[in-house]
């Protein structure tokens, strides 16, 4: 693919690489775009610097919320390697998603050139201290003025770079989960599997729910008979009951997470049984209250690995492993991060390294 390279004049501060990162609070000084129609294709690829962007107020990204996008992380080695996680994962879920929406797919080997070539020119932005990476968030959206409903006939695919630290204020420590019993997030049929903005934005009513009841985030149960646990609204969830881990099955109303899947080929490895099954909210309360539900954890690009300490449904509180990061979930937890960062052998060949820019 042919790239046009615009290098920014005015390059920003970077911000210090430490707690006060926060997530997605700053962005790289470029960002890379690329334009669909129907009579060319995708062309007009450049990496320009890092500003607001003109639309006509018809595109109808604004009206119909026609949009998909991604998240994935660069990491920076000991020995200045850059590296990405399972790129192409990220690559072929867009895809899935654009096919949902019936928007223009970028093809998984335009997806992963344009991400490395941003990354390779941005190179300085990825933040080295522990816990931190580049947080690479691709996007595509409508831009034909329509007010019609029907596809596009113009999309634009866009990325930008966000240095970030915890995604959730609380760390690496554990996280309230508000078990969500009046809203839903997916139905079979709809969007559930597909990382559309819709999806996000009929979430935020529940989690605001959540968060003034002083819960983090929320788990979703499905959507017919909510009773079935699904995710948890930035990340897939994961049971850890008498032995075996416990999450539920990607039949189109879970989002297959890349984090989800790396997590479930390291417990096989370790000869953990993992269940890809239906699991109701009551034999998830019981086994807390009884104990045999172990650990619980959340799996995500921005979350990484996040323990649950505790859950709320129906107004009954229960506690998970004393509020405690469990062992099993820091055993994933440093395997997994260790193999990104390059610390760690890479058995399963995961990582991706980033070319550096001429
Ligand atoms: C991710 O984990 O990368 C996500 O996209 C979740 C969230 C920040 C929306």
């Amino acid at each position: 693919m042919e790239i046009r390279y615009e290098k920014t004049l005015n390059p920003k501060q970077k911000p210090s690489w430490d707690d006060a990162l926060g997530f997605g609070k700053y962005y790289t000084d470029h960002m890379f775009m690329m334009d669909w129609a129907q009579d060319k294709g995708w062309h007009d690829a450049r990496i320009v610097p890092y500003g607001p962007i003109t639309m006509d107020p018809a595109a109808m990204v604004l009206h119909y919320a026609q949009e998909t996008f991604e998240g994935l992380k660069a990491y920076k080695t000991r020995d200045g390697k850059v590296l990405l996680f399972r790129p192409e994962m990220n690559a072929r879920r867009l895809i899935n998603s654009n096919k949902r929406l019936c928007m223009a797919e970028v093809p998984e080997e335009i997806f992963v050139e344009a991400v490395e070539k941003l990354v390779a020119f941005d190179e300085d932005w990825i933040p080295t201290a522990p816990g931190t990476s580049l947080y690479i968030r691709p996007f595509v959206f409508a831009t034909e003025a329509a007010v019609g409903v029907h596809p596009s006939t113009s999309y634009r695919f866009m990325i930008v770079l966000s240095p970030v630290g915890a995604y959730y204020p609380e760390g690496v420590n554990p996280v309230k989960i508000y078990v969500e019993d009046e809203y839903v997030r997916a139905t079979k049929g709809g969007t559930g599997f597909a990382k559309c903005g819709g999806n996000y934005a009929a979430s935020i009513a529940a989690q605001v729910k959540a968060q003034k009841l002083g819960y983090t985030q929320v788990l979703w149960l499905d959507g017919v008979h909510r009773k079935y646990v699904e995710e948890v609204g930035t990340m897939n969830a994961m049971f850890y009951i008498n032995g075996k881990v416990v999450t539920a099955p990607c039949d189109g109303t879970v989002l297959p997470g890349v984090t989800r899947d790396s997590v479930i080929q390291l417990l096989r490895s370790w000869n953990i049984p993992v269940e890809e099954r239906y699991l109701s909210i009551d034999e998830l309360m019981e086994a807390a209250q009884s104990n045999t539900l172990q650990e619980a954890f959340g799996t995500g690009t921005a979350a990484v690995i996040s323990p649950i300490g505790e859950l709320c449904y129906k107004g009954e509180v229960v506690t998970i492993n004393d509020f405690k990061t469990g062992a099993l979930t820091q055993r994933i937890y440093d395997t997994l991060t260790a193999i990104q960062c390059g610390e760690d052998e890479d058995p399963f060949n995961w990582t991706y390294e980033v070319a550096k820019a001429n």
